[in-house]
């Protein structure tokens, strides 16, 4: 515990709380990576308990920090466990690694056994007092004063005090992260014209080996001279939008270490919506699915000033999404109706009770700026066309949340009413706000696994984005249990390619949530906020390195870049409105960063592929009917990442 005031082990307490926020972790999300009770993080958060040692490790090693970040940094801070043993930092380096020297004092015969460290950290350990039995666990060494011993710490290892009191010096070194040094070549800054033309000819040769199967190629220059990085990173910006574009080939500019130019195979693997078969009928449907039809479409092959107006002449949510959609992504980003203002505010930490959407994610920010997430009301519209034609046709809608795709629902089936289930209480306030004059919508407060049967089971069920929130198998089962047999499910939800490790389900996240990010980048003109500007800079310099080290078996790197990323760019002061109308975008990212950093904890966010979804759907009651890959992010593939919708039938 720490050898202290009340005080003390109040701002050891403050720091684990602050830096577990900054995470984006729940108590129950470090619980599980810090083997820590959640009831012990939770006093020591409040500074009724004092830690011990080992908590402290375990607490720092899981949330990525340093022992001495946890424990404030200050020198001369000790930790005494109730048995004697003490841990005190006597000094830190920051540069250019982490390195920390502790005076370890072990009563004798006390014995510490230490969980692996992250992977690269080392230990120094030197005797002053006594005998210590150090190192590896499975392999320790005796040391007598003066001896010293180096070894990985990324392994159990042990400290063992002999038959006195020991004393020694451990020095912990962690490893330094060269997130950015990874081109395939390194080219001298150009200085001449001939220089550039050589480094435009070197960038088309790499486009095609890129997209013909490499995927990823990184130029990176060196040797600027009098050049700043800012101004190489304007003159590369400019140069290569002069490079004819490759639709399969995008190209970034890439800022960490040296100036370089990142060149990124973009499937464009996305699947043409059902037609409609006659379930939806009207004119809004039918303008609707030309549009829907266009978003996949070629460029150039329609008429874009008049997409560029149904965006504010209709009254529509899912027709000026739409049509927003394909401006978007024909390089004028547009931000349809319905995209709105963040009317509450949202107090993390007030929701660590239980596993909801608001644990981790932003909800009021997600009503507000959803809409302008690629292939959104895409997936609506596809879902809408599969629904059965019935007069007076009752719905279950699992997973509702804040209410836009039902919504756009009613737009399209206004005969259609619908049960909207949901567990988290900031969703239901905003569901009960939106539908208050709708009596087609009845809204009920639970998680679909414990909702009652109907009496007759329904015809048809709904589900968007959802289903990665829970248990899929359970997701599935609760389902199946509320359907008619022969009754329709349609499922419309984002899904990775498929993964069979931890690290390659991390590579997987990053990939297909960056993509969304990627395709919808804006530059923020200087007029706006200046934080508003700053934000989406930060987004566009930081993230396009990141995907492209996911890209080349670096998901550790890209990882911890995108969890810097994220600390810093919610500590930007920026307006709680967005002060341009595209500052929404960045809003949006951030929702999209939030749910990626959630599922690097797989504790809210749980996504899986689409081969495994179908293989548990079939292996809860269904029969899978239709697939659709109505927005790929990350792969050729059918069964890989991006929005899907599934078909199934209940039987
Ligand atoms: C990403 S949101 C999707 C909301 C909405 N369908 C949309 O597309 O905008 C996921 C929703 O699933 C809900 N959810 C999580 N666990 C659930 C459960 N056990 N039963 C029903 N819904 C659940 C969350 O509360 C959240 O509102």
């Amino acid at each position: 515990m720490l050898e202290s005031d009340g005080n003390q082990s109040l701002s050891v307490g403050k720091n684990v709380a602050t830096i577990r926020r900054r995470r984006g972790l729940t108590l129950d999300g470090l619980s599980e990576l810090s083997s820590v009770s959640r009831a012990s993080i939770s006093a020591l958060e409040n500074g009724a308990d004092n830690p011990r040692v080992q908590t402290l490790w375990n607490l720092a090693d899981a949330l990525g920090v340093n022992f001495g970040t946890l424990i404030g940094d200050s020198q001369g801070e000790r930790v005494l466990d109730d048995d004697g043993a003490s841990v005190q930092l006597i000094d830190r380096q920051t540069s250019p690694k982490i390195v920390e020297a502790y005076l370890l004092e072990l009563p004798a015969g006390i014995v510490r056994n230490a969980r692996p460290h992250v992977s690269g950290v080392h230990e120094h350990v030197v005797v002053l007092t006594g005998e210590l039995l150090t190192g590896p666990s499975d392999g320790p060494s005796l040391l007598t004063p003066g001896q010293s011993i180096s070894f990985a710490a990324d392994v159990p290892h042990i400290y063992s005090a002999g038959r006195t009191n020991t004393r020694a010096i451990v020095t912990v070194v962690y490893p330094r992260l060269d997130d950015a040094s990874w081109p395939d070549q390194e080219l001298n800054w150009p200085r001449s014209k001939t220089d550039w033309e050589s480094v435009v000819s070197l960038v088309e040769r790499a486009s095609i080996e890129v997209q013909n199967g490499l995927g990823i190629n990184v130029k990176a220059f060196r040797h600027l001279g009098q050049v700043s990085s800012e101004k190489a990173e304007e003159e590369l910006r400019e140069k290569i939008a002069t490079i004819p574009s490759n639709p399969a080939v995008r190209r970034f500019i890439i800022t960490q270490n040296a100036p370089g130019i990142l060149s990124l195979y973009r499937t464009p693997h996305m699947t043409s919506l059902p037609s409609a078969d006659g379930s939806v009928k009207g004119d809004l449907t039918s303008r609707c699915l030309k549009l829907a039809h266009y978003a996949t479409a070629r460029p150039g092959t329609y008429d874009l000033d008049l997409i560029h107006r149904t965006v504010s002449e209709t009254s529509s949510l899912t027709e000026s999404a739409l049509a927003a959609e394909i401006l978007t992504r024909n390089g004028t980003p547009t931000v349809p109706l319905g995209v709105g203002r963040v009317e509450h505010s949202w107090e993390t930490g007030d929701t660590d009770a239980e596993r909801l959407f608001e644990a981790r994610i932003d909800v009021d920010a997600y009503e507000a700026y959803e809409l302008v997430h690629p292939a959104y009301a895409r997936q609506t519209l596809a879902l809408a066309c599969y629904l059965p034609v019935k007069d007076g046709l009752k719905i279950l809608d699992v997973g509702t949340g804040p209410g836009l795709p039902l919504a756009m629902l009613r737009e399209l089936r206004p005969d259609m009413h619908a049960l909207a289930v949901d567990p988290s209480q900031v969703a239901v306030q905003h569901l009960t706000r939106r539908f208050s004059e709708d009596p087609a919508v009845e809204i009920r407060q639970a998680s679909i696994t414990e909702l009652e049967r109907s009496n007759n089971g329904f015809e048809a069920a709904v589900s968007i984005g959802a289903s990665h929130h829970l248990d899929t198998s359970a997701f599935l089962a609760a389902i199946r249990e509320q359907m008619k047999h022969g009754g329709r499910v349609l499922i419309a939800d984002e899904m990775v390619s498929g993964f069979s490790s931890r690290e390659e389900r991390e590579a997987a996240l990053i990939r297909h949530h960056l993509w969304y990010i990627l395709d919808t980048l804006v530059e923020i003109p200087k007029g706006a906020h200046k934080g508003d500007v700053q934000l989406a800079q930060r987004l566009a310099q930081v993230l396009p390195g990141a995907i492209g080290m996911a890209y080349s078996d670096r998901s550790k790197a890209a990882r911890r870049t995108i969890r810097d990323l994220f600390e810093e760019v919610m500590a930007i002061e920026r307006p709680m409105q967005p002060s341009h109308p595209l500052a929404v975008f960045s809003r949006f990212h951030l929702l999209e960063l939030q749910a990626l950093i959630a599922g690097f904890d797989y504790e809210v966010e749980q996504k899986t592929s689409p081969l495994r979804f179908k293989a548990l759907a079939r292996m809860n009651g269904f029969e899978i009917t239709n697939h659709h890959r109505i927005y790929a992010t990350d792969g050729d593939g059918f069964n890989d990442a991006g929005t899907h919708l599934l078909v199934m039938e209940a039987v």
